[in-house]
C-alpha cells in the first residue's frame, strides 16, 4: 500500500503571524500525542502556507528535533516554470527548495480560474518542479458546467495528460495528482466518496497508460480534495485508489486538522 498523505492548503487565508502560530500549534499537538503514546501513524503531513510565511513554517519543521519526526513537511501553493531569470513578481522553485519545501501545489482551480493558468503553463511548471526533485501536487477537476455537459471524465483525462505529456519519471521522482471537483471546493459539501474513487481509478488508468507499472505503484499518489473535514475524511481515505486528501478550510484550525490526522488509517 502507498504511504498516505494529508495536505493542508492554507490558501491566502492567514496573516504571517497566524500561519506561524498555526504551524507551531500543529507541531505542539503532534508532540503531545507522541507523549501520550498516541504516535501518529506512518503517513505524510504537508502544510502549504501562503508564500510570505513559507520560510518561517519550513524553519519550524526543519529543526534537528523535528526533522527526526519525518512526517511533517512544508509545501508551496504554486511556483514559476523557470528556476531563475527576469520574471518580475514570480516565485522560484529553486528558492522554495532552498527554504525547505518538499512539495508544490500546481494548477489549483483557483489559479486556473482567477490567474488564467492553462494546461500548458501547468505542464511547464510540473516539468521544472519534477526536475528539481520537488514533488508536484497536480490539481485537476471539472467545473459544474463541464459536469452538466457530461464532460467530467474528458476534462480530467485532458488535464492529467497535458500536465504529464513527455515527462519521464526517474525512480527517485514522485508526483501527486489531486482530484478536486471545482464546484465543491469551499462549499462545505464533498462529493460522494464512491464517485471520488471512480475518478481516482480513471486517473490511475491514465497514469498506467503513460508510465511503467513500477513507477505508477511507487512514485504516483492520487488524492481527493474538496470540502473534506473530520467527519468525511475516513470515507475517502478508506477507498482503494485514494491515497490521501487535500484540505482547505478544515485545515485552518489545529484541533480539526489533528483530528483528521488521527483518523488516517495505517
Ligand atoms: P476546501 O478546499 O477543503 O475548503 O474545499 C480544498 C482546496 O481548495 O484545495
Amino acid at each position: 500500500m502507498k504511504k498516505r498523505i494529508i495536505i493542508a492548503n492554507w490558501k491566502m487565508q492567514l496573516s504571517f503571524k497566524e500561519a506561524k502560530f498555526l504551524a507551531k500549534e500543529i507541531l505542539i499537538k503532534i508532540k503531545k500525542k507522541e507523549k501520550e503514546k498516541k504516535k501518529l501513524k506512518d503517513f505524510d503531513i504537508v502544510l502549504c502556507p501562503p508564500f510570505m510565511s513559507i520560510a518561517e513554517v519550513a524553519k519550524i519543521f526543519t529543526t534537528k528535533e523535528n526533522s527526526k519526526r519525518n512526517i511533517l513537511s512544508c509545501g508551496a501553493q504554486d511556483c514559476f516554470w523557470e528556476e531563475k531569470g527576469g520574471f518580475t513578481g514570480e516565485i522560484s522553485p529553486l528558492v522554495l527548495k532552498e527554504l525547505g519545501c518538499k512539495y508544490v501545489i500546481l494548477g489549483h482551480s483557483e489559479r486556473r480560474q482567477f490567474l488564467g493558468e492553462t494546461n500548458e503553463m501547468i505542464h511547464k511548471k510540473v516539468r521544472t518542479v519534477v526536475n528539481l526533485g520537488l514533488i508536484p501536487i497536480i490539481c485537476v477537476g471539472e467545473t459544474r458546467e463541464e459536469r452538466d455537459r457530461g464532460l467530467k471524465e474528458h476534462t480530467i483525462l485532458t488535464q492529467v495528460s497535458k500536465a504529464l505529456e513527455g515527462i519521464n519519471l526517474k525512480i527517485y521522482q514522485k508526483i501527486i495528482i489531486a482530484y478536486e471537483p471545482v464546484w465543491v471546493i469551499g462549499s462545505g459539501q464533498a462529493i460522494d466518496s464512491q464517485e471520488a474513487e471512480y475518478m481516482a481509478k480513471i486517473i490511475l488508468q491514465r497514469t498506467i497508460d503513460i508510465y511503467p507499472l513500477p513507477i505508477v505503484h511507487n512514485n504516483i499518489r492520487i488524492v481527493y480534495g474538496g470540502s473534506i473535514n473530520s467527519t468525511t475524511v475516513r470515507s475517502f481515505i478508506n477507498q482503494e485508489t485514494i491515497d490521501g486528501v487535500l484540505v482547505g478550510s478544515a485545515s485552518l484550525k489545529a484541533e480539526e486538522f489533528i483530528k483528521m490526522c488521527e483518523l488516517m488509517p495505517l
